[in-house]
């Protein structure tokens, strides 16, 4: 769908952005594996939380949604095999840790996505499944989907050094560890989100960390998630969409109320503030309320490391293009593997607003235009990439508008989006 986005004359106000994506995830999935009836409030309205949902159904789970509250019904005698092909649509998450949960059921199972995902390397969990027992074959050398698992109600535990920052896959195998035979150890360079771990430990597994270093050692004993009453926080990279909108906006105040505040997820706010953003935290009744105010922003150098998901990388790399001087992002790989290219995707987005852009290896600059009032109109193809619609919308709404094909992508994560962002005009 073609979506005309055109500037704003000013925004106020508040918005709550809505559930996370990657506790929403864990929390149906936990839900699913623990026997009896577990509820949850603030679920992701996506589809990609959609489609965990109908696999953890198809693989056995009853949910019913009783006003805002979902209700999940794990099966007593556990998850079992679904012949039909299990849809992942657009979403990683679901794919890598779905193949985590069917590594431990009996029978071979078929994992499918849209053109987007199917691009998507799995080889990242194939491996380490493989170790323990699964066998996960896809197409070609990085295991790209469909897939195909063939489970084994007798994994063993491993000990395992996660070669890139990658919370998807330390969750794939802290889910495959829950049933297998003696403990797992997932160790990461780089600090990623802890949501399955913390979530895991909600749900009575016992689970340790330890920082080791830059990064971690995660250790899991085996035993099955009980029943529990998630709450789901809201979703931080969602809100960093309207923070760079009231940053880089010539006449903007904006709050976003109760995000999440963790330190893997909240890189993206010491950038900003770094670059002399109006950006103001303060405690609120969950999370942390921040307030965005119409700044002049200055480059900035940003590191993966700061961003452990790089998810924020697009919608900064807009912040950079309304600031003066050059941002140089470093170390920006994974940015490649995501939804779409985002590599390219970031820097094809601050060029089309007018910007000088240029890459060397991992690293890629972009030097600002000191305002979003320089910004050119633009038209944009989002390549089935949630986050590049939203970017596009908050320059093209700071700027001079924009056309956007794709943008019911936004869908797979934030539906209401567009909605939200009126709101505030
Ligand atoms: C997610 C982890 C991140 C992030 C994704 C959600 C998760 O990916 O990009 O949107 O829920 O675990 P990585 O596995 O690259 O960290």
């Amino acid at each position: 769908m073609m979506r005309r986005v055109e500037h704003h004359a000013s925004l106020s106000g508040s918005v709550r952005v809505p559930g996370d994506k990657s506790a929403s995830h864990r929390a149906v999935m936990l839900s699913a594996l623990a026997s009896g009836e577990s509820t949850i409030e603030g679920l992701s309205p996506g589809l990609d939380v959609a489609a965990t949902s109908m696999i953890m159904e198809q693989l056995g789970a009853c949910r019913r949604d009783i006003g805002d509250v979902v209700v999940v019904e794990g099966p007593p005698p556990g998850l079992h095999h679904s012949d039909r092909p299990l849809w992942c649509g657009n979403s990683g998450t679901t794919m890598r840790l779905v193949s985590g949960i069917v590594s431990c059921l009996e029978g071979s199972h078929r994992l499918e996505g849209d053109t987007s995902l199917s691009k998507r390397p799995m080889d990242r969990v194939a491996v380490p499944l493989g170790l323990m027992g699964s066998s996960v074959t896809g197409e070609g050398p990085r295991v790209t989907p469909p897939l195909t698992i063939v489970g084994n109600t007798s994994l063993r535990g491993i000990d395992y050094h996660v070669p890139t920052a990658s919370a998807q896959v330390k969750s794939a195998i802290l889910l495959a560890g829950l049933f297998a035979e003696g403990p797992t150890t997932v160790h990461e360079g780089v600090r990623t989100r802890t949501t399955t771990e913390d979530m895991l430990r909600l749900a009575g597994v016992a689970v340790s960390s330890q920082s080791v270093d830059d990064g971690r050692r995660v250790t899991l004993t085996p035993g099955r998630p009980l029943a529990h009453a998630w709450r789901v926080p809201t979703d931080p990279s969602q809100a960093a969409f309207f923070c760079v909108l009231g940053l880089i906006h010539p006449h903007a105040d904006i709050e976003v109320v109760d995000v999440e505040n963790s330190p893997e997820r909240t890189g993206f706010v010491g950038v900003l503030q770094r670059m002399g953003a109006d950006l103001v935290e303060r405690p609120g009744a969950s999370g942390v309320t921040l307030r965005a105010r119409s700044s002049a922003l200055q480059a900035t150098e940003i590191h993966a490391a700061e961003i452990p998901s790089v998810d924020e990388v697009p919608v900064l790399s807009v912040a950079a293009a309304a600031a003066s001087g050059v941002s140089a992002f470093r170390d920006m790989g994974e940015l490649r593997l995501k939804e779409s290219d985002r590599f390219e995707g970031s820097m094809a987005l601050a060029r089309l607003l007018g910007c000088r852009v240029w890459s060397e290896g991992d690293d890629f600059f972009i030097e600002g235009l000191v305002t979003a009032d320089a910004f050119s109109s633009f038209a944009i193809n989002a390549g089935l990439d949630h986050r590049i619609v939203m970017s596009s919308a908050v320059a093209g709404g700071a700027g001079h508008g924009c056309d956007i094909d794709g943008s019911d992508t936004v869908s797979s994560s934030y539906p209401g989006f567009f909605d939200d962002v009126a709101r505030l005009r």
